[in-house]
């Protein structure tokens, strides 16, 4: 998992991402339907002169999360603070956290279903009526004080919807889900990126980089930054279709944008479930990954393919599967 580098989580060499994440909407390539409607209530309230609604997103990792929420405090002209659901463990950290929010900042918080629930229940109020209600005082004589906070929006990401409570997820006034990119808009992507980097790049070379990148602009960006040292130190630096199919082919990336993770999970579950459905406890053990690995890392792209398909018994996978691993697809599968 550590030396994949088709993972969809943030890698250390993806720091360089601050360089390439676009800054405004009109750079934010897909996600057109988010980009429209968030355009417009950034509009509503900023002719209304108010706070904008708080803003949940979520999707899977590197779909561009993060970056929309800087997108977000950028078009609206406002101050970003940044704090991660993990990170906040303690009530008074995240009470001074809001207790410094100037009007109109966009509180950026992200992983927010890994906050603990008692600090959740300090966001409710904060959310809903712009209060904070605190504690002070020793244990013998203490009591509750409620500061009034400034209006804010809070941006919210996750990557898990459902593992957020309810009553939190019905604070958010803007709830919107990041869906994988197609092919033409993370071609947008790589030649933007690529432009940033100074890099000349084909157009062939940019469709099969955005073919193999599993719908997802962070690995799009991180494959090209691979081809690009093989285009520099093989061939003349200018990323062609050529050193492309190469580089990709040395990565081993192929040409749905799979690697050995995936094989060896279709494989498991052809060649010991018999193309399944077998339960998620079951092909765990079975390839040595956790199950949240699983649900949460491989398995929305091969969803998303239609290499794997979640029934109420088990995963199965696909005719398309046995073809794409050309392994003979049993009689039954071959008939659906
Ligand atoms: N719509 C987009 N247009 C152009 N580039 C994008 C877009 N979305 C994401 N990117 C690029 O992909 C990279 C990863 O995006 P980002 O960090 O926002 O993902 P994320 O959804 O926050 O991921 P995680 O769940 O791991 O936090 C960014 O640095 C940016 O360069
Ligand atoms: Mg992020």
């Amino acid at each position: 998992m550590k030396d994949r580098i088709l993972t969809e989580e943030k890698l250390e060499e993806d720091q360089e991402e601050a360089n390439i994440r676009p800054e405004t909407l009109e750079d934010y390539i897909g996600q057109t339907e988010l980009k429209e409607n968030i355009s417009v209530y950034i509009k509503a309230a900023k002719m209304r002169d108010e706070s904008l609604d708080h803003v949940l997103l979520y999707g899977p990792p590197g779909l561009g999360k993060t970056t929309m929420a800087y997108i977000i405090a950028n078009e609206l002209g406002s101050n970003i603070k940044t704090a991660s659901g993990p990170a906040i463990e303690k009530s008074g950290y995240l009470a001074s956290i809001l207790s410094s929010l100037e009007e109109g900042d966009v509180l950026f918080i992200d992983e927010i279903h890994r906050m603990p629930r008692f600090i959740e229940e300090i966001l409710y109020p904060a959310m809903e009526d712009f209060v904070l209600d605190i504690v002070v005082g020793t244990e013998s004589s203490s009591r509750n004080i409620r500061i009034d906070l400034p209006p804010f929006t809070l941006v919210g990401a996750t990557t898990r919807a459902g593992d957020l409570s309810a009553p939190l997820r019905d604070r958010f006034g803007i709830v919107s889900k990041l869906n994988y990119y197609t092919v033409e808009e993370l071609t947008k992507i790589v030649k933007r990126s690529a432009k940033v980097f100074h890099c000349e790049i084909e157009e062939e070379a940019a469709i099969e980089l955005a073919t193999r990148s599993r719908g997802t602009p962070r690995i799009a960006n991180r494959l090209l930054r691979r081809v690009r040292d093989f285009a520099l130190v093989e061939g003349n630096g200018i990323i062609d279709y050529p050193i492309t199919t190469f580089a990709l082919d040395r990565l081993k990336v192929d040409r749905l944008g799979l690697d050995s993770t995936d094989y060896n999970l279709l494989k498991a579950i052809i060649e010991r479930f018999n193309g399944g459905p077998v339960g998620i406890e079951a092909l765990s053990s079975s390839i040595g990954e956790e199950q949240s690995t699983i649900e949460d890392v491989y398995e929305p792209y091969l969803l998303q393919t239609g290499l794997l398909k979640r029934t109420s018994r088990g995963r199965m996978v696909t005719k398309k599967a046995y073809d794409h691993l050309q392994i003979p697809c049993p009689k039954q599968l071959e008939e659906t």
